[in-house]
């Protein structure tokens, strides 16, 4: 089947299998390999990506269900010169350790900053119960989060 997507801005046009999972899709059609593949049963959350706005799981659709979307994933946010603040968050509170989780953290914690640009500490426990870390403890991801939620708040962010 043929599928349009805007990927992180840019349209493109691919010829998929119907049962092509879309993660699968990101990472070897599109070559976006910042989104990570944990479990493929929904559980962990290392798939997240944004479609049309909402966090996904994105080994829980396939391909051809973001037909005619807009996806983003995380290597629209930031770069090696200006990190988002939420990437300079998980740098600065050592919101990360493997990192296998972190891309996928972080797109739900864009959408909840999106929604909530100021959160409780309980309400960003919320926003990331569909994602798991076996790391952190989860204690400096939400110090991350908090950081970021500060500095996007900043006049000079
Ligand atoms: S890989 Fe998608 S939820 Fe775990
Ligand atoms: S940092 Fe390793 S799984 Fe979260």
């Amino acid at each position: 089947m043929k599928i349009q997507t805007k990927i992180n801005g840019h349209l493109r046009e691919d010829e998929v299998e119907p049962r092509l999972l879309l993660v699968h899709y990101l990472r070897d059609v599109a070559g976006l390999t910042g989104t990570h593949i944990g479990c493929e049963t929904s559980l962990c959350g290392a798939c997240t990506v944004l479609l049309n706005g909402e966090a996904v799981k994105s080994c829980t659709l396939f391909a051809v269900q973001a037909d005619g979307g807009e996806i983003t994933t995380i290597e629209a946010l930031g770069n090696h010169e200006k990190l988002h603040p939420l990437q300079e968050g998980f740098w600065e509170e050592h919101g990360l350790q493997c990192g296998f989780c972190t891309p996928g953290m972080i797109l739900a914690a864009y959408q909840l900053l999106c929604r909530n640009p100021h959160p409780s500490r309980e309400e960003i426990r919320k926003g990331l119960e569909g994602n798991l870390c076996r790391c952190t403890g989860y204690q400096h991801i939400v110090k991350a989060i908090e950081y970021a939620a500060q500095k996007i708040g900043s006049p000079d962010a």
